[in-house]
């Protein structure tokens, strides 16, 4: 669903991202992971085309290396942003009527000239409409609220909404659960895995290492700008540079036991991060 090779990023004369490949199948949560400053956000403004870049990005086997962030999410590539981007003014329901994709012009003759194209995408035929994307993350309650009055972490769910409003066939999702309690954040990840059911594919950033750890088919994991390790959730866990990059320190190994409490191992970020629950040495 989404190829990614040999990724850089450059500002001025400092290397952010630097040979970063991965790919993402459809119908999966791929996670990506690091200590704070390691590229994730570069990596999805990579891949949006928010910044320049080199190496290739492709969906369903389209090179959209060279396109512009508005032509990326006619791809399909649709992300969400770290600091909470939205109009406080607005409801919920507005947000996402605002962000629901239009028929136009450019579409038809786009449609005329490559007809192979997708332009109605997997997650769109399956026909959720915006009351159903509500629905799916909770948010029907707080359809008519403006979003301004609602809490940090339903406006981070608003957030998504108005993501899946502009009808994606890859989520990117930069640390959607900052905010969210415990609680909210395990049904939130319950909420993603139901949509990568449906066909949905997700690139997940979120420094909730439990939540990434509990719901992705794969992790990979940066560190000032590379991928560190790639894998498995369990794969992850015991891989050495990443409770390295983790801890700051050579770490023993996590027993691959789901009740090792594994929040120990790999939990903490780079001392100047913010870790979650703690766990710093
Ligand atoms: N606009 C920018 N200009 C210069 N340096 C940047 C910019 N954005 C990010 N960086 C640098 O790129 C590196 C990666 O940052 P970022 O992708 O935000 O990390 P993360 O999301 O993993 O915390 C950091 O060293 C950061 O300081
Ligand atoms: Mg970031």
């Amino acid at each position: 669903m989404l190829e990614v090779d040999g990724l850089g990023v450059s500002y001025g004369g400092v290397v952010a991202l630097s040979d970063v490949s991965f790919t993402l199948c459809a119908g999966e949560i791929l996670g990506l992971i690091g200590p704070n400053g390691a590229g994730k956000t570069t990596t999805i403004d990579a891949l949006t085309g928010f910044v320049v870049h080199r190496g290739t990005v492709q969906v369903n086997g389209v090179d959209i290396s060279r396109r512009s962030p508005h032509e990326r999410v006619g791809a399909g590539l649709v992300r969400t942003w770290q600091a909470v981007e939205l109009f406080e003014d607005l409801t919920v329901a507005e947000h996402l009527a605002v962000a629901a994709p239009s028929a136009g012009v450019r579409d038809v003759f786009s449609d005329i000239l490559n007809p192979r194209r997708r332009t109605s995408v997997q997650f769109d035929r399956a026909g959720h409409s915006d009351a159903e994307i509500l629905e799916r993350l909770d948010l029907s309650d707080v359809a008519g609220s403006i979003v301004g009055d609602l809490s940090q972490g339903t406006q981070k769910l608003v957030g998504v909404a108005r993501a899946l409003a502009s009808r994606p066939e890859v989520l990117l999702l930069d640390e959607p659960a900052a905010g969210l309690d415990a609680e909210e954040s395990r049904a939130f990840g319950d909420r993603l895995r139901s949509l990568v059911d449906e066909g949905l594919s997700i690139v997940l950033v979120d420094h909730d290492v439990e939540l990434v750890m509990a719901i992705c088919d794969s992790v990979v994991v940066l560190d000032f700008g590379s991928v560190i390790a790639a894998g498995s959730p369990a794969v992850i866990r015991n891989d050495l540079r990443v409770q390295e990059a983790y801890l700051g320190v050579a770490a023993e190994p996590v027993r691959n036991q789901p009740d090792a409490a594994p929040e120990d191992a790999v939990d903490a970020g780079h001392a100047d991060s913010e870790p979650t629950t703690g766990g710093t040495p």
